[in-house]
């Protein structure tokens, strides 16, 4: 009889536990997301090496390097290429490419190698009517229990904005700690919402609260003034 077996692929959501694998990567091989524990990761598919958008989004990203560091994130890349071709790749951005005033620039974090679309598959990397051979540009925010945060899908033709994923690290990391919202826009060091659901005692109250630190602007907009850096 005949094989008419189809792989179904559900696309991972927010809140979803993130699909773990094991993979071949230009660090070494992984386990995901054992080897992690404990790190918010941020996951990114590009759609194939030795392409210009994607040279200019691997030579951002390993440049913030040190800053994903400081804020406890691992990044890990991903696309269907060869480890072969990361390689290659890789060594001609670190030994040729000069973009922006960025030189030199050696990519330390993970690539993954995924020819047979294993781990693309698992998390809705390979968008079919878009490619069936190559991802898309996905992003997706794993915190530190890999729960899936954030997932943002760019097309082909968009280079990401890599100062837009930090900032949604540490609003995420923020929102964890002191279990607050983030206004559109927010800048670390700007005021922050106090979610309304009860937290803050009834509508009257929380009009009313003259408590130093918290101001609202209607009853279901309420703020808490961030303290100014000490220098
Ligand atoms: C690029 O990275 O330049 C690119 C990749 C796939 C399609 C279009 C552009």
């Amino acid at each position: 009889m005949e094989n008419t077996e189809v792989k179904e692929f559900r696309m991972p959501l927010i809140g979803d536990p993130a699909p773990s694998f094991k993979a071949k990567t230009t660090q070494g091989d992984i386990s995901f997301p054992e080897d992690f524990k404990g790190k918010w990761i941020i996951l990114f598919s590009h759609p194939a090496d030795f392409t210009p958008v994607c040279t200019t989004e691997f030579m951002t990203f390993a440049s913030m390097q040190d800053e994903f560091e400081k804020l406890n994130t691992q990044l890990i890349g991903l696309s269907v290429d060869s480890i072969y071709s990361h390689i290659a790749w890789l060594r001609t951005i670190q030994e040729k490419i000069e973009y922006k005033g960025m030189k030199n620039v050696e990519v330390k974090f993970p690539l993954i190698e995924d020819i047979s679309m294993n781990v693309a598959n698992k998390f809705g990397m390979i968008q079919p009517n878009v490619s069936t051979t190559q991802a898309v540009r996905a992003v997706f925010v794993i915190d530190p229990k890999a729960v899936i945060r954030t997932i943002l899908y760019y097309p082909a033709s968009t280079g990401r904005n890599f100062d837009e994923i930090k900032r949604i690290i540490i609003a995420l990391q923020k929102a964890d700690a002191e279990q607050i919202a983030t206004p559109a826009d927010w800048r670390p060091g700007e005021d922050v919402i106090i979610p309304p659901a009860g937290s803050c005692g009834t509508a009257k109250d929380r009009m009313s609260d003259k408590d130093g630190d918290k101001y609202c602007l209607d009853w279901f907009m309420c703020f808490k003034r961030e303290k100014p850096e000490s220098k």
